[in-house]
């Protein structure tokens, strides 16, 4: 079956004072009509920058160096700007990591919410008008002439993050990917937005890619899961696969280091020790080999390349040995 959305040996480098850096590698994802898929992994693992190559909004120091993208059949790499530009913000949305940066502080919440609209749908102005109502409505937004006035520094996180989902599904994207969409917010709210973004997506059936780094979410929302460790995918399975037989040392790391909320006094809580190494694309063998609990020697020697086992895809030369208890 062909995948909405499906990204083979992605290799995205940037160029930092003159030396090439390849800060995503070898990234193979795919996405699915109606699914949501949460790609995991700590801070500066590469999350974002994978979802922007997708985009193509890399900044001018980086480029794709290898691999593919293709979205309903089409290799996005192909695509000039002009046509790119037709399929962002139109079949494939984002809202962004920093909700407070993406609005535009100059203009109103309205001149925001037609922008996007004048630039992909052609509509009569009484047509645009009820289109940004209903957008209001669909993000929770009820007192709309007020709201439609505002400009980003008057909204609260909530509201302006409400406003950035009406922007990304202005319309109608197939894919809808969220950045961190929440972490700038108190839960309570954190909570509202989620139960938003996962209704909406039921509603208009999109498919979601969720980056976030809280394993409570990606339980509560995720179909499949892509953990990423230092610019690389290092497990991807369904999410039950992911939570009951995690298979990466690394996976198995993230999820002993959150509390279980249900068995909070049983679980222990093992920080994973240790950072992201910096320059981890100098890296020989596995890269999270110096942070791993069962390193073996061939760990720092040998390249890992994702292989199947079982229903997941792991890149850890021994996690069948480990799953085998040997
Ligand atoms: N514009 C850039 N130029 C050079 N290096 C960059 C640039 N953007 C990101 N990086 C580096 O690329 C790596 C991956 O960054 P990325 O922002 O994708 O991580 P992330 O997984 O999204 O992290 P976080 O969870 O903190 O958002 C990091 O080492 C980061 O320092
Ligand atoms: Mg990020």
């Amino acid at each position: 079956m062909e995948h909405l959305l499906q990204i083979d040996h992605l290799d995205t480098t940037y160029t930092v004072h003159s030396e090439e850096r390849i800060l995503v590698h070898d990234v193979c994802l795919h996405l699915d009509k109606g699914e949501t898929l949460c790609l995991v992994g700590e801070s500066g693992s590469g999350k974002s920058l994978t979802m922007l190559s997708v985009l193509g909004l890399l900044k001018n120091n980086g480029r794709i160096t290898s691999g593919s993208i293709r979205f309903e059949n089409q290799e996005l790499q192909n695509l000039s700007d002009r046509e790119l530009d037709k399929i962002r913000g139109s079949k494939i949305s984002m809202i962004f990591q920093d909700a407070l940066t993406s609005l535009n502080p100059v203009f109103t919440v309205r001149n925001q919410i037609e922008e996007i609209i004048d630039a992909h749908l052609n509509l009569s102005r009484k047509a645009k008008k009820k289109k940004v109502i209903d957008l209001l409505n669909q993000v929770g937004l009820s007192d709309h002439e007020l709201i439609l006035k505002k400009y980003p520094h008057e909204l609260s996180g909530g509201q302006r993050q409400r406003v950035l989902i009406a922007i990304a599904l202005a319309c109608h994207p197939k894919v809808l990917i969220a950045d961190e969409p929440t972490t700038a917010l108190d839960v309570t709210i954190q909570a509202e937005i989620m139960n938003l973004l996962d209704q909406l997506k039921r509603e208009l059936n999109m498919a979601l890619i969720l980056i976030t780094h809280d394993m409570g979410l990606v339980a509560q929302m995720a179909d499949r899961v892509a953990v990423m460790y230092a610019g690389e995918i290092i497990e991807e399975a369904n999410v039950n696969d992911i939570f009951l037989r995690p298979k990466h040392p690394y996976t198995k790391a993230l999820l002993q280091s959150i509390p279980d909320i249900e068995h909070s006094k049983a679980k222990k809580i093992e920080p994973i020790k240790g950072r992201v190494p910096e320059n981890y694309d100098q890296i020989k063998g596995c890269r999270f080999a110096d942070r791993c609990a069962f390193r073996q020697p061939a760990c720092t020697q040998n390249v890992q390349s994702l292989k199947k086992l079982q229903e997941s895809q792991v890149r850890c030369q021994f996690a069948e040995q480990l799953l085998n208890g040997e």
